[in-house]
């Protein structure tokens, strides 16, 4: 049985899952190449098939990650942002919410419940009326069609792509902004995988709202850039703390009548006007130190609270706000959890992932966990032959077929080059995983200068990242114990060893010394797992720096055309594209 699922909107991304086994993810960003592109996907879907060797009448049921659609969600905005109505509210709303707020709404409560019950019904009919008009365009409008909810979506992703081990009890957490009119929740999952949602807190107590709005506060994109504020809240030392007990401290907290929820002080989806009044002068790094360590006090709280309560020590974390990988490194370094799984780009782009486990449990199958991330487009060497055929890339570049290309990128690297890497199917989420990634020696400081100079031009807060062989992580890694957490994706972080912090220093965080590491192991990737081989050959050292190929504010790289884009408007000189090596002639 072939399960197609759509996440629409911000990101939107479908998977495939054919027998209990996801075998493609694909956000539509990577075809149309606008960062967290909301179009409706039909490109991602029409790709998919076609990786797959599929067509629509191969599809036996679409299944749809949220279980409230709205017009915006399916119209094909390409090249607009879409922001979602409760981040940024039009006027007229925001008008009606502040006369809900005065003495208008105590007097006549019911009739803005009423109106707000209305206006979401006509909303969400409208809105999958747009998702029927899409489905009959891409052939697909005669099959069943299912609607999951946003948090079960969430944590069935988390749970049923990465628990191997069938059997255990576990607790699965969800934490986003909001979604399907929530923002929190907490699931326990029994010995032979009983279900049972403990716990949830609704939209309007959100710590993921709290961090958006504050990103948007420092002049940052929201939904976007929250990483950038978590990397920029490294550089405080203690000074950010007056700030939080100041302005942060007394919005939201455990509630204490339900130590599984959050209760806020006000509405968080208007957290933004509480900064305006309250935070104007505050300095910027002490307002992102101060909202990183409000996320880290209350989530680390409410984990405990839940294990302490349950009594399992076992817990597998999704949703957007998990992406923080400083939180991560908290929560895996308390001692009351035992293993801790964290969902890879577990925004809403991982949320076809869960529609799909939840529909397929809800019938019955057998499912699969994830054996990788390689769940993209992929291209042969035939094709890529006739790709810089066409392209007459012979007349331009320096273009060779080596006799190995992983040992002619490893030589590369020693050699202090840098070299994008585009081979086998693209990765699927946020993060490179070494298919589409550019990379560089990690040990030599220039290195991270050289790659944002050529390419990047990052914030000059924000670190790079390495690969690690497996074999050396806990030669780099401080208090690094893949028994209780592994660290495959990105996901989260840890203190650099002094090794770590000799051989992969340009690879680091610069402020405080933390790795956000991609260990590799050989299975899942072997011929990027024998590149950086050949590298430690060479070199003596176990990794290489590694961040996503694309120029700055573009999504990552996924088609050869844009790989050849990304090479000829930057500084990049190599281009590894499959077994081919595509290296700008030098300057006479
Ligand atoms: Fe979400």
């Amino acid at each position: 049985m072939n399960l197609l699922s759509i996440q629409t909107g911000h990101n939107a991304t479908i998977g495939l899952m054919e027998n209990g086994e996801i075998t493609a993810l694909l956000s539509q960003e990577k075809l149309d190449n606008i960062k967290n592109s909301a179009a409706f996907p039909y490109d991602a879907i029409k790709a998919v098939l076609s990786e797959r060797g599929l067509g629509p009448q191969d599809i036996d049921e679409v299944v749809i990650a949220s279980r409230m659609i709205f017009p915006q969600h399916c119209l094909d905005p390409r090249g607009q942002e879409v922001v979602s109505d409760h981040l940024n509210p039009p006027s007229t709303i925001r008008f009606v919410k502040r006369l809900e707020k005065g003495l208008t709404g105590v007097l006549l409560p019911w009739v803005f419940r009423f109106a707000r019950a209305r206006r979401h019904a006509k909303l969400c009919a409208e809105g999958v009326a747009h998702l029927q008009n899409r489905l009959h365009e891409i052939g697909l409008s005669d099959k069943p069609l299912h609607f999951i909810d946003h948090h079960l979506c969430h944590a069935r992703g988390a749970y049923h792509a990465l628990e191997r081990e069938i059997g255990n009890e576990a607790l699965v957490f969800t934490l986003d902004g909001m979604g399907d009119g929530l923002c929190a929740t907490v699931t326990r999952v029994g010995p032979s995988g009983e279900w049972q949602r403990i716990a949830e807190t609704p939209f309007n107590a959100s710590l993921g709202s709290i961090y958006s709005e504050t990103t948007r506060f420092l002049g940052m994109k929201i939904m976007e850039h929250e990483y950038k504020v978590m990397g920029l809240a490294a550089y405080c030392k203690g000074y950010h703390l007056e700030t939080y007990h100041r302005v942060f401290e007394p919005v939201i907290n455990i509630d204490p009548g339900n130590p599984l929820s959050f209760r806020a002080s006000l509405d968080t989806s208007e957290f933004y006007d509480y900064l305006a009044k309250h935070a104007v002068g505050e300095r910027f790094d002490n307002i992102a130190g101060a909202v990183q360590h409000l996320l880290e006090d209350r989530v680390t709280r409410w984990i405990a609270n839940a294990i302490h309560a349950t009594g399992i020590r076992r817990i597998f974390t999704g949703g957007g706000v998990f992406m923080n990988v400083k939180l991560n490194k908290r929560i895996q370094e308390m001692e009351e959890v035992e293993q801790v799984w964290f969902l890879p780009s577990c925004g809403d782009e991982s949320n076809p992932l869960g529609a799909a486990y939840a529909r397929a449990i809800e019938l019955g199958q057998r499912v699969k966990p994830l054996a990788n991330l390689y769940l993209g487009i992929g291209y042969q060497r035939a094709t890529l032959a006739a790709f810089i055929a066409q392209n007459h890339l012979v007349e331009k570049y320096a273009v060779s077929e080596p006799a190995d290309i992983e040992e002619a990128i490893a030589e590369l690297l020693a050699q202090g080059q840098v070299v994008a890497r585009f081979s086998g199917r693209c990765e699927w989420g946020a993060r490179s995983l070494g298919n589409r990634a550019i990379l560089a020696h990690p040990s030599h400081l220039e290195s991270f200068f050289t790659v944002n100079d050529l390419i990047k031009a990052r914030d000059f807060w924000m670190p790079f990242a390495p690969t690690v062989l497996d074999i050396w992580s806990s030669r780099y890694l401080g208090n690094y114990d893949p028994a209780r957490v592994r660290a495959p994706h990105m996901i989260t972080a840890f203190r650099a060893s002094p090794l770590g912090v000799q051989h992969l220093r340009a690879a680091m965080h610069q402020g405080d010394f933390t790795i956000r590491p991609q260990v590799i192991e050989q299975e899942v990737n072997p011929e990027y797992y024998r590149m950086l081989q050949a590298f430690e050959r060479r070199t003596g050292v176990g990794g290489v720096m590694n961040t996503s190929f694309n120029l700055h504010g573009f999504p990552l790289v996924a088609t050869p055309e844009q790989a050849l884009i990304t090479l000829e408007k930057s500084g990049l000189q190599n281009l590894a594209l499959g077994p081919f090596l595509i290296s700008k002639k030098e300057q006479p």
